[in-house]
């Protein structure tokens, strides 16, 4: 019998056994995940993942789940992946008791959506490994709970598994989820690979397993906020960033959003890619301008840009390290130049070596580890020393939190400070995004609107410009300059053509920017010109939710940056001041057991109670995060903290003193 979707969401586990499934080929799947389970925790997989199954079935299941661990590496449960199509539903389509926990679902299937996702069958919506769910199995119980479940009980959720729905109360978070949290220290990259095969953690990136995925734009907006605060601080006044040239690598997932960005910047981006099918692809859909595939077309192309002053993005198919060492050569000056290489991961296709071909590279990877280890060290050290030069001549460079100088120190290169502690470049949020946004409370506020029409979009797009506007005309110098960015940002938002899955936007606000485009947008909803309830959220890449020493809390200089008590105060003082739904990971962009991350989801829906919710919840999000930035000593955290305090007599926050450097020059001698 044909169900319909909603009668299939109801049902959770179906009742019948379903066909057996069949291996899609036309859809990017997940990597074979490396096989390290023995023979006995094999086992224990197989018992694990047969626990959401009735006995009957286990005989046939049992096989099939030893050939998918075999086979891929996990067990994904293929054959229980729903035939309906997976993508954000307007929210009246879903059955369900509580609006809020609709919009969860809608949330949930956009992060599925193939359109969306990187590897859909395999529950990855981004960065290779970022999973909503371990298998299809959790994925039909969570469905079917959040369908069931009323305003008065939440739903934990335990790295994709759904332990149950617990009661609770109004105020409560619906929704509350884990994501690979661990004893410290079994929280090493194998850790990941055991205990995710065995079906008992799984890497939830920072968006992916927390439902707040919402396509490239995420990206392009903070890259381009990025590259247009990097030339500012090597410009000077009005001087146009236009032919002059951004070198960079990397057309992948996020790293392809470098060429649009350029170009939102005014500059020449140059970004080398190895694979060609990634080139193309980004090529393909409008990211990059133009694909040349010869270095001596690279070299004339760049140097007719610069004559004319242009605003282009070329994408060279090949190896960026031949391109910062040729551009040397010709005497090709680089005014910004970054790396956007899956260094995260650099044994197991993350980074490519110069000297190999794409395909002499991947073949190496497998035939020979060791050598090609060898191969990636000797590459990094080339690379760092070909950049070296052009810093030498006044080119600007900073990491791009993909871990380039970590594995660049690791291999020997030369990117260590005198101090031998602290690298000699900078990272983009040491320079740029912790300085100019984080540290004022600007991040990657985003919203969705669940009607799914377009022309609510826009209607809270012209809502938040308008907010965005009345702000700046108050606002103190200090953060001026961001507010134009936004305003400019948001203006063009919908001729940018940005939307990929769920009617969604992402725009840079500070708490005050954030609570007043969120009280705005529950007005509307109540008075009907917004048609449906909104979700707010944001990218855990910001302010408060994540302690990252090598990424978000890079500009943390109090020795504080190793700790994570921001991330962790930041999910339960959001679960308590209103959340919908909350969420708290260990890994994310930059590694298994180098991050901690958080984030959180907010259901607007008109009603006075949503109301105090927001303000509650929003003004609490941002400001924990400065209040620590302006504990470590950083002085725009201190300013926006002590202006927040000057407005909210109810705040108070524990300033720093400052000691005199000449004190404690004399100590320990
Ligand atoms: N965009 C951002 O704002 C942002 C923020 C933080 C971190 N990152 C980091 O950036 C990295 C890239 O992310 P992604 O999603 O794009 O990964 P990805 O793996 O999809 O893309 C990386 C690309 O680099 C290419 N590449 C590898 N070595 C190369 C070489 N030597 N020369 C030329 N091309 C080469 C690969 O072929 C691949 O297409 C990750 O480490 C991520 O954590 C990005």
């Amino acid at each position: 019998m044909i169900m319909d979707f909603r009668s299939q969401l109801l049902q959770g586990i179906p009742r019948e056994l379903p066909p057996k499934p069949t291996y899609d080929f036309e859809v990017n799947h997940a990597p074979k995940r490396k096989a390290i389970l023995s023979s006995e925790e094999k086992k224990l997989a197989i018992r694990n993942a047969l626990r959401y199954f009735p006995n009957t079935w286990h005989k046939i299941l049992s096989l099939e789940f030893a050939r998918e661990l075999e086979t891929y590496g996990r067990i994904y449960m293929y054959r229980f992946k729903p035939d309906y199509a997976l993508y954000a539903r307007p929210i009246s389509e879903y059955p369900a008791v509580s609006q809020q926990a609709a919009a969860i679902m809608l949330m949930i299937q956009n992060n599925l959506n193939p359109e969306v996702a990187q590897h859909p069958d395999e529950l990855i919506t981004y960065g290779g490994n970022g999973a909503v769910f371990q298998n299809w199995a959790q994925y039909l119980i969570s469905m079917k709970y959040l369908a069931q479940m009323n305003d008065k009980q939440t739903l934990h959720i335990y790295s994709g598994h759904p332990m149950g729905l617990f009661p609770s109360s109004k105020e409560a978070p619906r929704v509350v989820v884990t994501n690979g949290m661990m004893i410290p220290n079994y929280s090493k990259p194998d850790d990941w690979e055991k205990y995710n095969a065995m079906g008992v953690t799984q890497y939830g990136q920072m968006t992916a397993g927390s439902y707040m995925y919402i396509g490239p734009q995420g990206i392009v907006h903070g890259t381009a906020i990025t590259v247009m605060n990097a030339f500012r601080k090597i410009l000077s006044g009005n001087e146009s960033p236009a032919g002059k040239i951004f070198l960079t690598a990397g057309l992948g997932g996020m790293s392809g959003a470098q060429p649009k960005a350029g170009n939102i910047a005014g500059c020449i981006t140059v970004c080398a890619e190895v694979n060609k099918a990634a080139a193309t692809k980004r090529y393909e859909q409008g990211w990059v301008d133009e694909l040349i595939s010869s270095m001596d077309k690279l070299i004339s192309r760049t140097k007719i840009a610069i004559a004319q002053k242009e605003v282009v993005s070329l994408a060279y198919i090949g190896n960026v390290v031949d391109v910062w060492e040729a551009f040397h050569k010709e005497n090709i000056f680089i005014h910004l130049g970054s790396d956007q290489t899956s260094l995260h991961n650099p044994w197991a296709g993350g980074y490519y070596p110069a000297g190999l071909s794409f395909e002499e590279a991947n073949e190496l990877m497998n035939s020979d580890t060791e050598a090609f280890r060898k191969k990636v060290r000797e590459s990094l050290r080339r690379q760092v020393e070909a950049i070296g030069r052009h810093t030498e001549k006044g080119c600007y460079f900073f990491d791009y939190g993909n871990a380039f100088l970590l594995e660049s120190s690791r291999a020997g290169a030369d990117v260590m400070a005198e101090n031998k502690i602290d690298f000699k470049y900078p990272s983009y949020v040491q320079d740029i995004l912790g300085p100019m946004c984080f540290d004022y409370g600007f991040g990657p506020f985003r919203w969705v609107c669940t009607s799914g029409n377009p022309q609510d979009l826009k209607k809270t797009d012209a809502i938040a410009l308008n907010v965005l506007k009345k702000i700046k005309a108050t606002a103190p110098q200090e953060i001026e300059q961001q507010m134009g960015d936004n305003i400019k940002w948001i203006t063009e938002a919908d001729e940018n053509k940005l939307v990929v899955g769920s009617q969604a936007r992402i725009l840079y606000a500070d708490a005050e920017g954030r609570t007043k485009i969120a009280e705005a947008f529950n007005k509307a909803i109540a008075s009907g010109e917004i048609s449906a309830p909104v979700v707010l959220g944001r990218d855990h890449h910001d302010v408060s939710g994540t302690d990252s020493p090598f990424r978000e809390t890079s500009n943390i200089y109090d020795g504080s940056k190793f700790t994570a008590d921001m991330a962790i105060h930041n999910v339960i003082g959001d679960s308590f001041r209103g959340a919908t739904w909350v969420s708290i990971h260990n890994g994310g962009g930059v590694g298994w057991g180098e991050v901690i991350n958080g984030g959180f989801g907010l259901v607007l829906d008109g009603s006075p109670e949503a109301a105090i919710r927001l303000k509650n919840m929003l003004f609490y999000d941002v400001n924990n995060g400065i209040s620590r930035r302006g504990w470590a000593r950083n002085k725009e955290a201190l300013f926006a903290i002590q202006r927040e305090m000057d407005r909210t007599p109810e705040l108070k926050v524990t300033l720093p003193n400052f000691v005199e450097d000449e004190l404690l020059d004399t100590l320990f001698q």
